[in-house]
């Protein structure tokens, strides 16, 4: 990737950016919904991540305050800011990786689907501007419901003859690493050393701990099953009711997204074994989308993982998961097309 030399907002006395003369790798990463609950540390995060060399932060609202703001720490990547409709294509243009946390979170009561209404709109329009300004961008979509913001982006794409299934993804992030947090603790173990596969998809009954499979290798009582299980499943509804009306998960929202963003870049460089769960178009059961483990590459999604040896438990669980998908799914696409 290429360094402007202009920064915007600068003094007009800076001499040539001597970031641009390094040539350290870097990518340009864009944030949509970057003054949120989960844009601001998301983009503090971001602005710490060596292997960015721009970061470019829209919103509909504040971003002027943001971007000054995160601008100061003195990190290498080079903030921009975006404000409003008229400077989306300005934001995307040139970018490596969009990251899209733009939109409605949850209020007590509330379930993912609920925001549907809003936030459909809103994705539909980013992705509309992705397809026109840098549709081989790598995307993360984290605005909810992503079981069908996910195949809402995929339409858009679609209708702009632009889908590369490789670069759309949903981020399932915070369910793996709620389950690694949740298992440590049952198992007394350092949440670092455990890795807890979840699939299906991002939502109750959708999002599903393969506790079978959890490494180090393990085993747990049906009670400890049960726990977990629905601990798992309900964790962004423990969040939404503990902040009463504030919001859902941001922070440790940010900080899953950044960690699986962070994952895409190193693949996008070449980094080899970047293994990651999301949610993402998959033939791994019969339907078009599912959250399994995938190999990111230089290309995105290189290869989607089956989900490998499941247990009885857990083979209801996929059924039930199977079932609310479909509609999700269905809702998303239908949006688009109608
Ligand atoms: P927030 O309301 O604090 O921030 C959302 C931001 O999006 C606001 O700054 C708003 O101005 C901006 N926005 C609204 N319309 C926009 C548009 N058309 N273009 C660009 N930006 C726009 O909400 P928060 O807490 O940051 O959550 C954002 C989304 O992330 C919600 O949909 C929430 O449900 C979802 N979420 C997803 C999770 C996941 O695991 N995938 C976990 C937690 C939240």
């Amino acid at each position: 990737p290429q360094f402007s030399l202009q920064m915007e907002g600068g003094s007009g006395l800076e001499r040539v950016d001597c970031r641009a003369k390094g040539g350290s790798p870097g990518f340009k990463v864009a944030i949509l919904g970057a003054a949120g609950g989960i844009g601001q540390p998301l983009a503090l995060l971001m602005k710490m991540n060596p292997l960015v060399s721009v970061l470019h932060l829209y919103d509909v609202v504040n971003t002027p305050g943001v971007t000054a703001d995160i601008s100061h720490m003195d990190t290498s990547a080079v903030v921009r800011g975006f404000l409003g409709q008229q400077q989306l294509e300005d934001a995307l243009t040139g970018m490596d990786l969009v990251i899209i946390p733009a939109g409605v979170p949850r209020k007590p009561g509330m379930t993912r689907d609920d925001l549907f209404n809003i936030n459909a709109g809103i994705v539909k329009t980013l992705c509309e501007g992705i397809a026109k300004c840098c549709p081989k961008a790598i995307v993360n979509i984290i605005s909810n419901p992503v079981n069908s913001t996910v195949p809402i982006a995929a339409e858009v794409f679609k209708k702009a003859g632009t889908f590369d299934p490789k670069r759309l993804l949903g981020v399932t992030m915070l369910d793996v690493v709620r389950a690694n947090t949740f298992v440590a603790e049952v198992l007394g173990l350092d949440p670092k050393e455990v890795d807890v596969p979840v699939v299906g998809g991002h939502a109750g009954v959708t999002i599903l701990p393969l506790l079978s499979q959890v490494k180090p290798p393990c085993s747990f009582t049906q009670k400890e099953i049960d726990y977990l299980t629905d601990r798992i499943q309900n964790g962004g509804t423990e969040v939404v009711e503990a902040k009463a009306g504030a919001g859902s998960a941001t922070l440790s929202m940010a900080f899953a997204a950044v960690k699986f963003a962070d994952a895409c870049l190193h693949a996008l460089r070449g980094d080899a074994n970047i293994v990651q769960c999301a949610y993402v178009a998959s033939e791994v059961t019969e339907l078009p989308f599912f959250a399994s483990k995938v190999r990111l590459g230089r290309n995105g999604v290189e290869e989607v993982y089956p989900l490998g040896p499941l247990n009885e438990y857990e083979r209801a669980g996929l059924e039930k998961a199977k079932k609310e998908l479909a509609g999700s799914i269905q809702k998303g696409i239908a949006f688009v097309r109608k």
